[in-house]
């Protein structure tokens, strides 16, 4: 496994891969791996004959009072990790790397970065696409994979690569959870103890959804089940529960007709939890 610092390091070796005729797969991430970014990495094996992480917190994507400073961070234990899963290639730049002679160019998605996640997190979704951007442009993959669990950012990369006509298949694959159903994320380490307990609240209202929404077609109370869910168990602050087109996002009539997604977002203290669920699939 070839650990790149630079992005000639990995252009020479993925320009090496394109030569012998091997497809090249990238799974971005920021780090601190957990069961959900290896299950990206093997579905990536299924698909590709070289993959590639990439690991890079990324500040354009974190606001002025997010957890940018202390997002956890574990450069080696992640390179043992990926290098047992038999990965070809990381990309592991620093800010500097990135950004260093940046003269401010950005992509921009707009009908899905403001919405939702996007309008709670303000240039968020901005930072999300130009970063990935720069990456599909380093690596020059054949095949990306992205995890469901950040929804709106897969839908935004989806919309983002047909929009722009880049030469990449986005691969979507399903959350990879706890035991207990949270779903796994490198932010849920710094739950306290009550917190973490918690948490299960989320997963749990989306399987009590998912259930009612088999007979209960009617938005405004699957809302309202969801709701009073979180609120039974007295969970952090519940920032938003949205019920959406599952392709689109875009808001929904009265009435369940088609696939809907559920997106949770629950604040405990000062960690953003996110979670979400397809239902009413026909
Ligand atoms: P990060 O949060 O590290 O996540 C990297 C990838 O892993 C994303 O595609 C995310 O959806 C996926 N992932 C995270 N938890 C998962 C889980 N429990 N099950 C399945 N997949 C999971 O998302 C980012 O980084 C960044 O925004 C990035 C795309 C790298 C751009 O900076």
């Amino acid at each position: 496994m070839l650990v790149c610092p630079t992005r000639e390091e990995i252009r020479a070796l993925t320009a090496g891969y394109r030569r012998a005729r091997r497809s090249v797969g990238l799974v971005p991430t920021m780090g601190y791996l957990h069961e959900g970014h290896l299950a990206l990495v093997r579905e990536a094996q299924k698909w590709v004959d070289k993959v590639i992480v990439s690991i890079f917190v990324n500040p354009t994507q974190f606001g002025p009072n997010e957890d940018l400073s202390t997002y956890p961070r574990d450069a080696e234990r992640d390179l043992k990790l990926l290098k047992a899963e038999g990965v070809d290639g990381v990309f592991l730049p620093s800010a500097e790397e990135m950004y260093g002679s940046r003269g401010g160019a950005f992509v921009e998605v707009p009908e899905l970065s403001g919405i939702l996640q996007g309008a709670l997190r303000p240039g968020h979704f901005r930072g999300v696409a130009t970063v990935v951007t720069k990456l599909f442009n380093i690596v020059q993959p054949d095949v990306a994979v992205f995890g469901e669990k950040d929804y709106q950012q897969l839908t935004l990369i989806r919309q983002m690569v047909r929009d722009l006509d880049m030469p990449v298949e986005i691969i979507g694959h399903p959350t990879v959870r706890e035991a207990d159903g949270l779903a796994m994320s490198s932010r849920n380490v710094r739950l306290s103890d009550d917190h973490r307990r918690q948490a299960v609240a989320l997963s749990r209202s989306l399987d009590r959804a998912e259930e009612a929404a088999r007979t209960e077609r009617n938005v405004t109370s699957l809302d309202a089940l969801i709701r009073q869910e979180l609120a039974a168990a007295a969970v952090g602050k519940v920032e938003s529960v949205d019920i959406r087109d599952a392709s689109t996002l875009e808001p929904l009539g009265d009435t369940l007709s088609g696939p809907a997604v559920v997106l949770l977002a629950v604040r405990f203290g000062t960690v953003l939890l996110i979670d979400q669920r397809v239902i009413g699939k026909i």
